[in-house]
């Protein structure tokens, strides 16, 4: 039986799935260039990026539905290259979900049994787990057309589990389903994902969804990887201005380096006559034009002391579910998060906005890199 490692797992340990340099051009584009990706057995990893940004290419890739130009895919220390996507054992569900229509939900789930030779009482057994387990019961003898959007989901996701893969691949699997229904499915695929301890590739374009459910979360852009991670690195300590501009929806705004501190990796910056600190990765020269991003519930608001004029008055708030978001003007205009029960802020009052300096980043402005891809 194979041991399940934590997600991770420590780099001696060979990953079960080892994508090496991939690369592939469409159309004449490139679509993937260069990715290299481990994932550890038992491990889900969520693969977070816009729209095409080559999310659906890589797992097409992986599950051998469309060829690579260069590069290697192993599972288990086998090349998959040259067999054939039946022969992969890989489970995938796609982002359009494909149930056969002329199928009922019983035989939809049985596809891959049956194609197996499964025998008729093990079929019936395990599907019928499978119908339970996803809450399916009483639609075995239904036809695609006759669900739901996330109905059909479910059945695309047991018909996947079913032939019990040591590689499950899953495109967008909630992207049909309403707020209330995606929270609840969300757990429970992360429960069924657990259970069967299987090896997991999760797609989404939501980041909620991808730190909800994933152990370590890669970061796809322009069909490179930018950053492979917990979700709390991505958040804390994000490789370049791509990952901290996409991860939080942050405040982001231009300033100049006033002084580099070696010993706490931060700068002192200065925008106008707003002076504050962020955290850098590499040693920045006074004068360097940066971005600076910092997430609303990092940024503190006090109030401005009568003494000296305030720099920063508070425009407007607005009701989140989370508590109120007040927007305050200054040399930038900043969002900030505030406790529901924070009343003393009235629009129009004086105020001074922080933060703790490792919580604000601050990437040098550089002519992009040449993305492989639009986005
Ligand atoms: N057959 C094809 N011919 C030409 N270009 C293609 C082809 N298939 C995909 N592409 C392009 O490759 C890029 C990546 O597509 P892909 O479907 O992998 O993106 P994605 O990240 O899954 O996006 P989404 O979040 O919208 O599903 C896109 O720019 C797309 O237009
Ligand atoms: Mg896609």
């Amino acid at each position: 039986m194979s041991e399940t490692v934590a997600a991770g797992g420590p780099p001696e340990q060979e990953a079960f799935l080892q994508l090496r340099d991939v690369a592939k051009n469409l159309g004449g584009n490139p679509v993937l260039a260069g990715v290299s990706l481990d994932v550890f057995e038992g491990d889900l990893l969520g693969l977070l990026g816009p729209s095409g940004s080559g999310k659906t290419t890589l797992l097409n890739i992986i599950g051998g539905f469309t060829d690579l130009d260069a590069g290697s895919v192993r599972i288990a220390g086998q090349d998959l290259t040259a067999l054939p996507p039946h022969r992969r054992d890989i489970g995938i569900t796609f982002q359009k979900y494909a149930l056969f229509p002329h199928l009922t939900v019983f035989d939809n789930i049985g596809f891959g049994l049956r194609q197996r030779k499964v025998a008729a009482p093990e079929l019936r057994q395990r599907v019928g787990e499978m119908l339970a387990v996803l809450g399916l019961t009483g639609l075995a003898g239904r036809y695609p057309r006759s669900l739901s959007g996330g109905e059909q989901q479910r059945v695309a996701l047991a018909r996947a589990l079913a032939v019990r893969p040591r590689l499950m691949l899953l495109d967008e699997p909630l992207a049909n389903l309403d707020a209330a229904l995606r929270q609840r499915v969300r757990f429970e695929i992360r429960e069924i994902l657990r259970s069967t301890g299987v090896t997991s590739i999760f797609v989404t374009h939501d980041q909620d969804e991808a730190f909800a459910l994933c152990d370590r979360v890669a970061v796809l852009r322009g069909g490179r990887i930018q950053q492979i991670g917990t979700p709390a690195e991505l958040i804390y300590q994000p490789a370049n201005a791509f990952v901290a501009r996409f991860i939080g929806s942050p405040n982001v705004f231009e300033a100049s380096v006033q002084h580099y501190d070696a010993q706490t990796q931060s700068i002192r910056f200065v925008r106008d006559r707003f002076t504050g600190a962020a955290c850098v990765r590499a040693p920045l020269t006074p004068g360097t034009r940066v971005e600076v991003f910092v997430r609303p519930d990092e940024v503190v608001i006090a109030r401005a002391d009568d003494v000296q004029p305030a720099k920063f008055r508070v425009k407007d708030w607005v009701h989140l579910v989370s508590g109120r978001e007040a927007w305050i003007e200054g040399p930038i205009t900043l969002r900030a998060r505030l406790p529901s029960e924070a009343t003393h802020l009235e629009r129009g009052a004086a105020v001074i906005p922080s933060w703790r300096p490792e919580r604000a980043h601050a990437f040098a402005i550089e002519p992009a890199p040449p993305a492989a891809a639009t986005t």
